[in-house]
């Protein structure tokens, strides 16, 4: 069984003054660890994040690139992150793909800095409408997960999202069947790629307009072992909810 996960991303959201959702977060949560909890800042908030969090809270990035270090102007390594207090990083968001033309090949290189630099890779995958309706997400995610998960990948390094696109804050969610197919997939791939042990210890998680409403149904579908939340992340009385749904 593959352990629980509820993890924020904030996206280009927050200032200062955001970081006090996170101790209202840190105070709602148990210590334990059980379900992992972890907020995904920007960039500038890392440092503070990590310091405030407490108790079971985590920190994590929303990128990486794909060397430790040099002149890439505006870019953050994967090292950077880690020294900042980041246990996690987002790689191979939907818009990391479609804004700055991410291949899977990028995804893969950063996917090994990342492990290269001791975080763990909340990688991302989901298919548009359009391939949706021409009946492709089984291939679309299939691809997407074989050509941007590098070998060497283990249940303590690797969190698979699947975001289907179109529910992106949208409003609109994948249906538990659509959610279970597809999660059902990825966890045959997984196995398949990286043996049994590993591939079932993998979490796996939805992402796509989830919010306390709709948490409990999600979580209760084949393969779900937790979410990656965005919008219903920015406060934590949208999110706290949703943590408490995943039990
Ligand atoms: O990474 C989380 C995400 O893309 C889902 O966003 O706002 O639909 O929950 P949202």
């Amino acid at each position: 069984m593959a352990p629980k996960l509820a993890a924020g991303n904030w996206k280009m959201n927050g200032t200062k003054a955001a970081l006090a959702e996170l101790d209202t977060i840190a105070a709602g949560i148990g210590a334990d660890g059980a379900p992992e909890v972890a907020i995904c800042p920007p960039f500038t908030l890392v440092a503070a994040a990590a310091e405030r969090a407490k108790g079971g809270l985590k920190v994590g990035g929303q990128d990486c690139h794909a060397e430790a270090k040099g002149a890439h102007t505006g870019d953050v390594s994967a090292p950077m992150l880690k020294d900042a207090g980041a246990a996690f990083v987002i790689l191979g968001h939907s818009e990391r793909r479609q804004d700055h033309g991410e291949t899977d090949a990028v995804v893969a290189a950063k996917t090994r800095a990342a492990w290269d630099a001791g975080l763990r890779v909340i990688l991302c995958c989901g298919e548009t409408l359009e391939e949706r309706e021409a009946e492709r997400t089984l291939d679309v995610v299939g691809g997407q997960l074989a050509d941007s998960i590098p070998d060497g990948a283990d249940a303590g390094s690797l969190v698979v999202a699947y975001e289907p696109i179109w529910a992106i804050g949208t409003g609109k969610v994948a249906e538990p069947p659509q959610i279970a197919e597809v999660h059902d997939a990825i966890r045959s791939a997984l196995c398949e790629r990286f043996g049994d042990d590993i591939g079932t210890a993998i979490p796996l998680l939805y992402g796509g307009s989830v919010k306390a409403a709709n948490a409990a149904e999600i979580f209760a579908t084949s393969n779900v072992d937790g979410a990656l939340v965005g919008g219903a992340s920015l406060q934590a009385d949208d999110f706290l909810p949703i943590v408490e749904a995943l039990g």
